[in-house]
């Protein structure tokens, strides 16, 4: 049995260890606090990888790790991955969204009610024996307006918490429709009237290139004079210096932080703010969301090193268990008509894919056309082609892709077919599955078939004439081929005729050449299937 090889570089709770180390074809290293330099060394040994924010997977961490197939993130934010890098080197990467979102929502809330009440600074008082009751007035939560930008899963949640403490809710995000925000009994407003109107602001975006310094000097000089600011999501939400300045002016009355810009941010003028409140990135750590996201991850790795289920992954569409035992089937079609197409049209300028028939209807055909694009190029590229890099490559090459769907049959309840178009020769072949799992070609060009697509296959286009199929016979026998099937189709009117002839072992060009020789023959190819 080959073994798997999983690193875990951040730690990980029992639960999802436990999955991991039931699986008797997977072996689990958990070294502890190994270095960036450490984990590349080694990493070229893993087939998984597991982390959570502290290791960052950069480009150069995986430009050896030949045998990488899944970065699988522990936690929501994927910031400390470059997922750029790996989609280009085919390593699937994939998060645990909302299994944490309920400890960082309730981090929030503690945050926000620690933040009015000057929590941590009375007990760091009442620690040097001070009993200071004036000092420490606070304010109640009760009929503030509390702004959320960002309304996803962990937005969602602090705002019907809030609304159950009687705040008032305003919520921006651009990304959703208005009707999200009245559900759950907020307003929906410009980023604009937030600023203006809030008592409290709480970042819940995701860092990313639009989201870097949300809150900066210019949006913090809109806001409300005595406004408070959270950020429980990610370190870069907020430009500090710009929030440092503002609480030292007196517009900005205090921040609450679990995350910084620098993680952890020793020597960040901030932390000498005595109406600033600190964690140091404590949004998700909760016994049941350690628990969540260690079996979440560990789950989902299996899953795809075990039968290829894709779940919550970033750089590839994720499809549910439902659908794909719907489209599993069809994944040995998509790999094989692209395997085959790549083969007999070269270069390929052009590919079209067409999903027929009412099993690929309404379901996501995404991860087919993705298969298709692996089966296309992989015997064609010498770098590994997978489902995760196979959109890029075909992208480098400048193949022009087009992708439809019609619940048109010509026969079955399925049917994908692929086109491609090269400089002068074009080829289409369309695939059905037969009982549940047999993988047959249909179609190739006009003429109608039910070929397996497996194994070494002569493709052969002749003249209608009679003793054709003989000379082929006898040349690859004299060649010592022997035949295992053929499937024969003609098309009488036009006086052409096509052999698909599975062999037992590659036919030697000579055989080849003999064949294109002979005065009825057209066209020879051989695909390897
Ligand atoms: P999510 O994807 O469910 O929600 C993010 C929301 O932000 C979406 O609704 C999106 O439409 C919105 N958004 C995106 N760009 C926006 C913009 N420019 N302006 C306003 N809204 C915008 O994510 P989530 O699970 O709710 O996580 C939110 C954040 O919390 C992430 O940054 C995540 O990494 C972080 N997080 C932190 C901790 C922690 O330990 N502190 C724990 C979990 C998650
Ligand atoms: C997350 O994005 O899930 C949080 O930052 C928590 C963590 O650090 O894992």
């Amino acid at each position: 049995m080959n073994m798997l090889k999983v690193l875990i570089c951040d730690g990980m709770d029992e639960s999802g260890l436990a999955l991991f180390r039931a699986a008797p074809e997977l072996q689990v290293d958990m070294p502890e606090g190994l270095n960036a330099a450490e984990i590349k060394a080694i990493l070229p040994e893993y087939d998984a990888m597991v982390v959570r924010s502290r290791t960052k997977v950069t480009a150069e961490m995986i430009e050896n790790a030949a045998r990488l197939k899944v970065v699988g993130r522990a936690g929501t934010g994927v910031d400390n991955i470059d997922t750029a890098a790996a989609s280009a080197r085919g390593i699937l990467v994939m998060n645990t969204p909302g299994a944490n979102a309920t400890a960082a929502a309730e981090h929030t809330l503690a945050m926000m009610l620690s933040l009015a009440r000057h929590i941590p600074q009375a007990t760091h008082s009442m620690r040097q024996g001070l009993w200071e009751k004036k000092k420490f007035m606070g304010t109640e939560l009760a009929h503030m307006t509390l702004g959320i930008i960002g309304l996803g899963k962990i937005g969602s949640i602090v705002a019907d918490r809030a609304l159950a403490m009687k705040m008032d809710v305003l919520v921006y995000d651009p990304h959703i429709v208005p009707e999200m925000a009245a559900v759950l009994g907020g307003e929906y407003v410009t980023l604009d009237e937030l600023l203006a109107r809030s008592d409290f602001i709480t970042v819940h975006t995701p860092l990313t290139p639009d989201t870097k310094h949300l809150i900066n000097r210019n949006t913090l000089a809109r806001t409300k004079p005595g406004v408070r600011i959270l950020n429980c999501a990610r370190g870069g939400l907020i430009d500090e210096e710009a929030l440092y300045d503002s609480i030292v002016s007196g517009h900005v009355a205090g921040a609450a932080l679990d995350v910084f810009e620098r993680e952890p941010p020793a020597g960040s003028p901030l932390l000498d703010l005595p109406n600033v409140i600190f964690t140091p990135h404590l949004g998700a750590s909760s016994l049941q969301a350690q628990e969540n996201v260690s079996r979440a991850i560990a789950s989902q790795i299996l899953d795809y090193l075990q039968t290829g289920l894709i779940r919550n992954a970033i750089n590839f569409p994720s499809i549910s268990m439902k659908e794909y035992e719907r489209i599993r089937p069809y994944l040995l079609v998509a790999e094989r008509l692209g395997h085959l197409q790549g083969q007999l049209c070269t270069p390929v300028l052009k590919l079209e894919i067409i999903y027929s028939g009412s099993d690929l209807q309404e379901i996501p055909t995404q991860p087919l056309t993705q298969t298709v694009i692996k089966g296309l190029l992989d015997p064609i590229m010498a770098e590994k082609v997978n489902l995760i890099n196979a959109p890029l490559l075909l992208k480098q090459r400048q193949i022009e892709l087009t992708t439809s769907t019609t619940s048109q049959s010509k026969g079955y309840t399925g049917e994908i077919t692929v086109k491609v178009k090269g400089r002068d020769e074009e080829y289409s072949a369309s695939g059905a599955v037969f009982q549940g799992q047999e993988v047959r070609l249909v179609r190739l060009n006009d003429y109608r078939l039910e070929a397996e697509l497996e194994g070494i296959n002569l493709i052969i286009q002749n003249r209608d004439k009679p003793g054709t199929i003989g000379v082929i016979g006898t040349t690859l026998g004299n060649y010592k081929v022997n035949i295992a099937d053929m499937h024969l189709s003609r098309i009488r009117e036009r006086d052409r005729a096509i052999a698909i002839i599975r062999v037992d072992h590659e036919a030697p060009a000579e055989a080849l050449d003999e064949l294109r020789r002979h005065p009825s023959i057209i066209c020879v190819k051989q695909v390897k299937l």
